[in-house]
């Protein structure tokens, strides 16, 4: 199998950590028969394999309880790959990818379940032509088999020398500040922080990854990127669909947990950190655990919380059967988060994430501030815009002259759309990304423990006060599906400095005429 060129190796100037892959790797993938491992796992999986990413001679084991034949196993883990129609030469791959996979059934509690699984990986594992063993274990599992999973996998499939173990962990890492603590502290027992791997696969995508680069590495950026130049910051999750059979799932955990507490925080610390010393995961890590810790637990008249209802022919919420038909669950949350520290004081971050609204779009939005008044008025303000999904986009919303006989300041943009101006490359998934982090030991993109324990005390208090720890619950505010989200909301952003670009202006075309 050729191996292709290494991703970091794309931005030949960078230094990132994490040694290379190694050879004599079993990836090990815990719930190879649920939701998780089925649409992101196993496809990304196949992602790294088709090109050339996976270590040679990899192997792919499969663990869950189900009791299915190989033919069964390989149809599920296969079956949100899409090759397109006529596609032989990825067909093939699909079919050479089974090769390469096979499955395990056992208990997750019970330890000789999972002597049986070591012997199967041991048999693997003796036709290496070296000592060295390597085993990645993926955990695709519910919270609730986290810790006897991760026991069982330390006592009874754990390569005691000459080799390597790695665990890759999903959220939700706890529910507050201490059960989050009583997981990590129950993980720590069995696996060490250098051999745990937390996802958040925001981190994996592409551009959450530019950050670094887009701050860094451009003076023209870097220069004005503070309480100075900068009026507020939106950061903002939108997702057309609702909680349509996940329910049950969702109502225990709610959009702030779902999407800010993680995802989105995630975004802002490294949008708002200090440069980091290197590329090193650990100088990385700290810069994000530094500015995190400058933040103070989100209050009250900060939020506004939402919750959608039955509208353009769909149902509510409450509709939902796995729902509570009293629940006051947010599905919209706004949340303005303040840094206190010389670069960022007085500036508003607002986190924004709802289900059921018009669009599905991730982004940052950096408004500027208002240029001196005098020779200009009521001219718009600089909006720096990074798109995360879909279509990663960086456009800069400035002024210009309009063109023509008129001195008159318009909005345009310099826009960077990925598909126009990278449209030969292909963007890879968030998984494939950070699991080829993981094989090769880089943990830069995982979220370290302190990490996530400053994250939790940011929401904390806000989260108990929604379920009614400390009094009554806030009831959210109802939102038709398939809207903007809360009526409320402008007024909301209002609150925090953002204004309206100038009305007519519609990126990505800027027609002169309406303006
Ligand atoms: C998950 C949430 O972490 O992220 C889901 O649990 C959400 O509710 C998903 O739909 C969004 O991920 P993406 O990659 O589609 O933006």
């Amino acid at each position: 199998m050729s191996r292709q060129r290494s991703m970091s190796g794309t931005i030949p100037s960078m230094e990132t950590s994490g040694d290379q892959l190694r050879d004599n790797t079993i990836i090990i993938v815990l719930g190879a028969s649920g939701d998780l491992a089925k649409k992101k796992t196993y496809p990304a999986l196949f992602g790294l394999y088709k090109n050339g990413f996976l270590p040679r001679d990899v192997h792919i084991v499969g663990y869950a309880r189900t009791k299915m034949d190989e033919a069964e196993y390989h149809k599920r883990t296969t079956g949100y790959i899409k090759v397109p129609e006529g596609d032989e030469e990825n067909k093939a791959k699909v079919e050479e990818f089974k090769k390469l996979s096979s499955y395990v059934s056992g208990g997750y509690e019970d330890g000789q379940s999972f002597d049986n699984l070591n012997k199967f990986l041991d048999e693997i594992e003796s036709k290496y032509q070296s000592k060295e063993r390597n085993r990645v274990f993926y955990l695709a599992l519910p919270p609730s088999v986290f810790i006897p999973v991760a026991k069982n996998l330390r006592e009874h499939c754990y390569v005691a020398k000459g080799g390597s173990n790695r665990i890759i962990v999903e959220k939700p890492f706890g529910k507050d500040t201490d059960s989050c603590r009583e997981l990590l502290k129950a993980l720590k027992e069995h696996w060490t922080e250098d051999e745990t791997y937390r996802i958040d696969h925001y981190l994996g995508k592409e551009m959450t990854k530019n950050l670094l680069v887009l701050r860094f590495a451009n003076v023209a950026f870097s220069s004005g990127w503070d309480k100075n130049s900068i009026s507020n910051v939106q950061i903002t999750f939108k997702e057309p669909f609702g909680t349509e059979g996940r329910g049950g799932y969702f109502d225990e955990f709610g959009i702030i947990r779902d999407i800010l507490q993680n995802h989105l925080l995630q975004v802002l610390s490294i949008l708002t950190m200090e440069r980091p010393v290197s590329f090193s995961a650990e100088d990385i890590r700290d810069e994000k655990v530094k500015v995190l810790r400058a933040i103070p637990p989100v209050e009250r008249s900060d939020t506004l919380l939402g919750q959608y209802v039955a509208a353009n022919g769909k149902p509510g919420y409450l509709d939902d059967d796995t729902v509570p038909h009293n629940s006051v669950c947010p599905t919209y949350a706004a949340t303005t988060l303040w840094i206190h520290n010389p670069r960022w004081e007085g500036v508003p971050f607002i986190l924004k994430a709802g289900k059921a609204l018009n669009e599905a779009k991730v982004e940052i939005r950096i408004q500027y501030k208002d240029v001196t008044q005098g020779i200009f008025k009521d001219i718009s303000r600089n909006e720096l815009v990074i798109r995360i999904q879909p279509s990663e986009a960086v456009y800069l919303k400035f002024n210009t002259k309009t063109p023509g006989l008129y001195t008159r300041a318009i909005p345009a943009e310099m826009d960077l759309t990925y598909k126009r101006r990278f449209a030969d490359i292909h963007i890879p998934e968030a998984y494939e990304s950070l699991i080829l982090d993981a094989l090769k030991g880089d943990h830069s993109n995982f979220v370290r423990d302190d990490e996530l324990d400053v994250a939790w005390k940011i929401f904390t208090p806000i989260l108990h006060w929604i379920e009614g720890v400390s009094g009554p619950q806030p009831k959210p505010v109802g939102y038709p599906y398939g809207s903007r989200g809360p009526k409320e909301l402008d007024a909301f952003i209002q609150k925090y400095g953002y204004k309206r670009t100038t009305e007519g202006y519609a990126w990505p075309v800027t027609n002169v005429a309406n303006l």
